[in-house]
């Protein structure tokens, strides 16, 4: 049986945690390797693109509109960590400062994605139609962030 996307979704929560954990690990022990962090942020940036494109709207009209509201709010708030992040990045970052942007997100994803684990995600196998559900899968596993896209209340 295929995983459902309850299951995927919080995947990439857990694959995102997982990144910037290893790249603040590093950090705390004196090395500063910023691809993993790189990466981490266009994961999570990407992420934010599918749920508000392909996730958000069915559930939507699925009568959850004040969660979603809450969602993109607290995505605004990420996106502008995100940026910060990347701002630094394309300087020349000091620890200090990189272990407080990581802190900073690292609390707001605390915050969000139990939210969404608890009570957007578990709808989302009912939610969206077969081919909603399509869209969702195949953009799961190889869609692209497209350029220039910013989350709706960044
Ligand atoms: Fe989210
Ligand atoms: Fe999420």
């Amino acid at each position: 049986m295929a995983e459902s996307l309850a299951a995927a979704l919080e995947r990439e929560h857990h694959e995102i945690d997982e990144e910037i954990d290893a790249f603040t690990a590093k950090l705390a022990a004196g090395s500063i390797e910023v691809a993993p962090l790189r990466h981490a942020a266009t994961a999570l940036r990407r992420h934010i693109y599918l749920e508000e494109v392909f996730l958000f709207p069915p559930l939507r009209d699925a009568g959850m509109v004040a969660p979603v509201f809450v969602m993109l709010r607290e995505h605004g708030q990420m996106w502008r960590t995100l940026d910060t992040i990347d701002a630094e990045l394309a300087v020349d970052p000091d620890d200090a400062t990189l272990q407080r942007l990581c802190k900073e997100l690292v609390v707001q994803l605390q915050h969000h994605n139990p939210k969404e684990e608890q009570i957007l995600y578990p709808q989302a196998d009912l939610a969206l139609d077969e081919q909603a559900s399509e869209r969702l899968r195949a953009f799961l596993d190889s869609g692209a962030l497209p350029d220039g896209w910013t989350c709706e209340r960044a």
